[in-house]
């Protein structure tokens, strides 16, 4: 498989494991719906703790790299020649090159979190335009792998050409569309609807319900299934050249028995093959091409954001509610958790809420969106829409180049230890017992300052099963340790890095 090779990739191909966990810190809400403000890359890292491998469905629509963009690379990645990119808005077409191998390294080790995030069953799915789709495929390939890949679908995003280009009016975005695994992925299809159940009849009155006529023959042909058919009135029918009947002989008399075959109103029709509905399956398979007139196009999505916003134009080019709506309807279940690291003005969260109360389902939604217009617009537009949600910032870093963060505060530092040791949020501290950062499954968790001896364990008094005690040093034997089942971490190098 051809691999992408783009300036700076060798820097960012495992970069996303550098980047240090930090709390998403609660600022108000009590919903398990997410809003983070801050960074994707540092959100997703500190997701990763919590959320790996349990997202079914992930949709982003990243900046479009157009070049007219202000998205800024600002990761911090420690090499020269990414350093001189850093907090520089992106060039024109002189510097073309420098341009797309930025998008890449800012793209590269989000994509790698958001695939550790997806759940095996899990799905993501990427808008994109002709920038930077054939740049994207290739570094897909590479993370999610080609066998992987679902579709490349086509959204027919405006309905009018625009006169002023000089060449072509570019009437299409494309969704990138992946499965972590594909032997796990479940297409749910796209709900059926009055009008495509309309294609279906009864016109004999069958007690099996509605159905419709599909063709019986099919090609190529293949000999054996080259047979004459007479029909109800004696007219004898022999499948059109170069195709043979879909099934058997003895099948077809099997299906003639069962009365699903029609020869039409007055007998005198070709055959065709009575298809149930009852039979099909409840969703329609997608086709790659998603028109406007199902999925809305980008006017309607600016229509209906200025809708929420009384009238006030306040995000540009925001997708529509259809269209991420559709994506979540072919790969999420009613108690799915839904992704989206670019959120922008927050239109994923208004499709869950909408999947939701079409379908009385209980998706949750998490967002991530950079910009302080998070607040204003991102959450604002999910109240507007009757969401509820919790709002988080990021925290400070735990580790800074591989150590300890040296500026970390003694309560973050307690409440990191805690959290290391049982993904739990740290319980208040009790005044009585301070060396204690509480008790989970029976192992009650302590940091002692300095050394670990006989005076300082005077001062655990919640007795419990076991003890894992976090210290500098530990002057107590083995023995003594293994009898009251005492566990010592020597800081800092037993502090679990997550
Ligand atoms: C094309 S817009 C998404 C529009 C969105 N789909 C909608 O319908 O409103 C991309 C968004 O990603 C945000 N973004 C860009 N880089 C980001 C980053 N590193 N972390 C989080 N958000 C980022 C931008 O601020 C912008 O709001």
């Amino acid at each position: 498989m051809p691999n992408l090779n783009f300036v700076g990739k060798s820097k960012v191909v495992n970069y996303h494991r550098d980047v240090s966990f930090r709390f998403l810190e609660h600022q108000y809400g009590s919903s398990e719906n997410m809003i983070i403000h801050g960074d994707n890359l540092l959100a997703l890292r500190s997701l990763l703790a919590t959320h790996r491998g349990k997202i079914k469905c992930i949709y982003i629509d990243p900046p479009y790299n157009t070049g007219n963009e202000n998205w800024i690379y600002n990761d911090n990645v420690n090499d020269p020649e990414i350093k001189t990119w850093i907090g520089k808005v992106v060039g024109d077409e002189e510097t073309d090159l420098n341009r797309h191998d930025k998008w890449l390294c800012m793209m590269y080790p989000r994509l790698r979190l958001l695939h550790e995030l997806l759940s095996d069953d899990g799905v993501i799915f990427i808008s994109i335009d002709d920038n930077e789709v054939a740049n994207l495929k290739l570094i897909c390939q590479e993370i999610f792998g080609s066998r992987n890949f679902l579709a490349q679908i086509i959204w027919e995003r405006a309905y009018a050409p625009v006169n002023l280009k000089k060449h072509f009016s570019t009437s299409h975005d494309y969704i990138l569309c992946y499965a972590k695994k594909i032997s796990e992925a479940v297409c749910h299809g796209i709900p059926r609807t009055e009008k495509t159940d309309s294609m279906y009849g009864n016109p004999d009155n069958d007690p099996r319900g509605l159905w419709r006529s599909d063709n019986l023959s099919v090609g190529p042909a293949v000999e054996r299934n080259i047979y004459e058919i007479t029909g109800p009135t004696g007219k004898k029918f022999l499948p059109p050249s170069g195709r043979c009947w879909r099934v058997s002989r003895e099948k077809y008399d099997e299906l003639l028995a069962d009365n699903r075959i029609w020869f039409g109103s007055d007998g005198n029709n070709v055959p065709s093959f009575k298809r149930f509905l009852s039979d099909v399956k409840q969703g329609v398979t997608p086709m790659t091409i998603w028109k406007y007139t199902e999925v809305g196009h980008s006017q309607d999505a600016t229509k209906q954001l200025k809708e929420i916003f009384d009238g006030k134009s306040v995000f540009q080019y925001p997708k529509s509610v259809e269209l991420i709506k559709r994506c979540l309807q072919l790969y999420s279940d009613p108690d799915s958790i839904i992704l989206d690291a670019f959120a922008g003005s927050g239109t994923t969260a208004q499709s869950v809420i909408e999947l939701n109360r079409e379908d009385s389902g209980n998706r949750k939604f998490i967002l991530i969106e950079l910009m302080d217009y998070c607040e204003s617009i991102t959450a604002e537009r999910v109240r507007r829409v009757g969401g509820d949600f919790s709002f988080y910032e990021l925290g400070d870093p735990i580790f800074v180049d591989g150590e300890l963060n040296p500026d970390l505060s003694k309560d973050l530092f307690r409440r990191y230890l805690y959290f290391s040791e049982t993904k739990k949020e740290i319980p208040p501290m009790n005044p009585d017992e301070p060396t204690l950062l509480g008790i989970n499954d029976g192992i009650a968790y302590h940091l002692i300052d300095g050394d670990l001896n006989f005076n300082s364990l005077a001062q655990i008094k919640t007795r419990s099963n076991s003890y894992v005690i976090y210290a500098e040093s530990c002057t107590i034997s083995q023995e003594t340790r293994d009898q009251f089942k005492i566990y010592f971490k020597k800081i800092p190098r037993d502090i679990r890095r997550i």
